[in-house]
């Protein structure tokens, strides 16, 4: 059974979640990579108003095809309260993902807000079943235990 990890990261926090998945868990890492990046400044004036309102930012990957893999690890920062518009437009260049099983999980101070909802239907709305959702604020990132639960239910959906 194989996987893929997807995701964005802009400062390198759901980068570093990304790739302990990968260690743990094995699979192929994908990192949505915008045509853009934002500065210090600007991803909150822009970024953060984009991702309000729920816009795509372009991105290097103009497909994303994971008709190969068994299931996909989607994470994403969030940003008020939504996904990132890079994921945003990553979740829209998947191909071959209908009937897959998806696991999503958010990377965030401690306001997730609607990110992980906001997901799920758009990766329903590709025929993606999504198995799992973890949300990581600052208190999680530091202590570990919900890296574990994300790690073993990763590894559970393989037998399913
Ligand atoms: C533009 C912007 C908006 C953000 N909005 C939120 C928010 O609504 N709620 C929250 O808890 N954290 C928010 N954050 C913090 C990020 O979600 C958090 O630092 C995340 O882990 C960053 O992930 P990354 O390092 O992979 O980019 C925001 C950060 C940025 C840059």
């Amino acid at each position: 059974m194989s996987r893929c990890i997807l995701y964005h990261s802009h400062s390198g926090t759901t980068r570093r979640i990304a790739k302990k998945v990968k260690v743990a868990c094995g699979g192929d890492l994908i990192e949505v990579m915008p045509q853009k990046k934002y500065n210090a400044l600007t991803v909150y004036v822009l970024g953060g108003y984009r991702a309000m309102k729920g816009r795509q930012d372009p991105i290097e990957q103009k497909k994303i095809d994971v008709a190969g893999y068994d299931m996909v690890v989607l994470g994403t920062p969030v940003w008020a309260g939504k996904p990132t518009p890079a994921t945003n437009a990553a979740i829209a260049a998947l191909q071959g993902c209908e009937g897959k099983k998806a696991i999503i999980f958010a990377t965030c101070g401690g306001k997730p807000g609607e990110t992980l909802d906001i997901m799920k239907k758009a990766l329903e709305a590709k025929g993606v079943k999504v198995i799992g959702v973890y949300i990581f604020t600052k208190n999680d990132l530091s202590d570990g235990k919900r890296l574990n639960e994300l790690i073993v239910r990763v590894n559970a959906s393989m037998t399913e």
